[in-house]
């Protein structure tokens, strides 16, 4: 399979982590670029279920070599417990996961200065994260105040960095009124956790380069989604690294050249999960249908989803901000029960037709929905083996997304497993 970066083009959960599982079986390593632990992947194989935070979805494929690469943000104990809760079902990691010497380290102090942040009694300052550290974390990166991953398995080192920064951060959550972080006991877990993680942390930048000199293909699996992207989503409600396209070379230190082409994920509606502007949200009984149907609660911090309609401002932004080549648009079948269903074609702002996502937060926020209607099809997609299968409304449906956003169909989903998966370019 050609080098290829896969992205969510919406506000995350579009069902990456299905897709990445079902496109490994052609490529050689999978490799995560940005966010963190905040990231909640699921993969059905068979009747087992999988939610990955921190290890690539590509794991669950025997033969396939992942790789945490730098711009990822590492908590070493969760992706501990991850690498041990994979190994307790089954999977051999060892020498088939390596984590990036480059990457930074998510330290107690992150978290805390994330959810002290969050439990702010003001409303209009909340962003709704996931509490995993993630923004304290790419903010220590950025004012080259972190530690990296190289840094946590050099114990000449470590304890003078940890101590240091510690107390530097415990001031700032004194300030806040938050507990303060234990030195000592940060010491002795990370002083562990490294021992643990020592065999898996390398220089992938080499790694990576390496395998692409050989022939081997790369899959570059993003997590959140373009409306999170730090420069591109709805900022501030956003998380705090690249999630496009552009993020799979800084993130992985592999240059735009050997990428050949971008994926994008969207579901065939959309939700979010957090706090932000969301212009097609339903707040109706088609809004709980879609939650039902869709079983819609996040993968990471189990909170309800909100939901509402495709909006195609959002994927052709996306189409032009990643540079999608080929949708994946993934459950379908959630639609199914639908007489009619909704489709944003543009918005309405202060009066006037708006075909772009707007810049500023509060012109967003005035944005209303212009919609298109199209019939539903009234039965079952789920038992479809082929996209020739689908009822004709659906069909029409999905070519009517892809041309609204720009990009060709490469695959539909109409289940969370592997077998419910139309490959039509894909
Ligand atoms: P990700 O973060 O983009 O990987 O997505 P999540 O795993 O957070 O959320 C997607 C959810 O939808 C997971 O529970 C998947 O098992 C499920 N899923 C994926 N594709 C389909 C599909 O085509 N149909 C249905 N019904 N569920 C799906
Ligand atoms: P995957 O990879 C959905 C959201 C949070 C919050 C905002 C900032 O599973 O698609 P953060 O903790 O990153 O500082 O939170 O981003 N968010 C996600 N929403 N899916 C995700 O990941 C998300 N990761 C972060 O809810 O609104
Ligand atoms: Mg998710």
């Amino acid at each position: 399979m050609p080098n290829s970066v896969l992205i969510g083009a919406q506000w995350g959960d579009e069902g990456k982590g299905k897709i990445i599982d079902v496109l490994t079986e052609d490529v050689d390593i999978v490799v995560r670029y940005q966010g963190g632990g905040n990231a909640g992947h699921t993969v059905e194989v068979g009747d087992e279920r999988y939610i990955l935070h921190l290890v690539p979805s590509g794991i669950l494929r025997e033969d396939t070599h992942c790789v945490i690469g730098n711009g990822v943000v590492v908590d070493p104990l969760t992706l501990s417990e991850e690498i041990r809760e994979l190994e307790k079902r089954g999977f051999s990691l060892c020498g088939r996961l390596h984590v990036s010497d480059r990457a930074h380290v998510v330290l107690p102090y992150h978290r805390e200065l994330d959810a002290g942040r969050e439990n702010t009694s003001d409303e209009n300052s909340k962003i709704g994260t996931t509490k995993r550290g993630i923004g304290p974390t790419y903010g220590d990166k950025a004012s080259r105040r972190g530690i990296r991953m190289g840094d946590l398995v050099d114990e000449n080192t470590l304890d003078e960095m940890i101590i240091e920064r510690v107390d530097e951060n415990n001031r700032v959550l004194a300030a806040m009124g938050a507990q303060p972080v234990e030195a000592a006991e940060v010491v002795t877990s990370y002083r562990e956790v490294a021992r643990f993680l020592a065999p898996y942390i390398s220089d992938t930048v080499s790694l990576l380069h390496d395998a692409h000199a050989d022939g081997k293909s790369i899959l570059f699996e993003g997590a959140q989604g373009t409306m999170l992207d730090i420069d591109f989503g709805t900022f501030p409600y956003v998380t705090s690294s690249n999630a496009t396209s552009g993020g799979a070379c800084t993130g992985t230190g592999i240059a735009p050249n050997a990428i050949d082409r971008v994926i994008g994920v969207v579901k065939a509606y959309t939700t979010r999960v957090g706090a932000g502007p969301f212009p097609t949200e339903l707040f109706d009984e088609a809004g709980e249908t879609l939650s039902r149907e869709g079983k819609e609660f996040g993968a990471t911090t189990g909170r309800p989803r909100r939901c509402g309609w495709f909006d195609a401002v959002v994927a052709r932004y996306s189409a032009m901000v990643n540079g999608v080549d080929l949708w994946a648009i993934t459950k379908l079948d959630v639609l199914d029960s639908f007489e009619s269903i909704k489709i944003c074609v543009a918005y309405d702002c202060d009066g006037k037709r708006l075909e772009r996502m707007p810049a500023n937060i509060r012109q967003f926020e005035r944005c209303r929905p212009i919609y298109e209607e199209m019939e539903g099809w009234c039965t079952s997609t789920r038992e479809a083996a082929g996209y020739d299968d689908l009822p004709a409304a659906a069909r029409l449906y999905l070519e009517r997304l892809c041309e609204l956003s720009g990009g060709e169909l490469g695959i539909v989903s109409v289940g969370p497993r592997r077998a419910s998966t139309l490959r039509i370019a894909l």
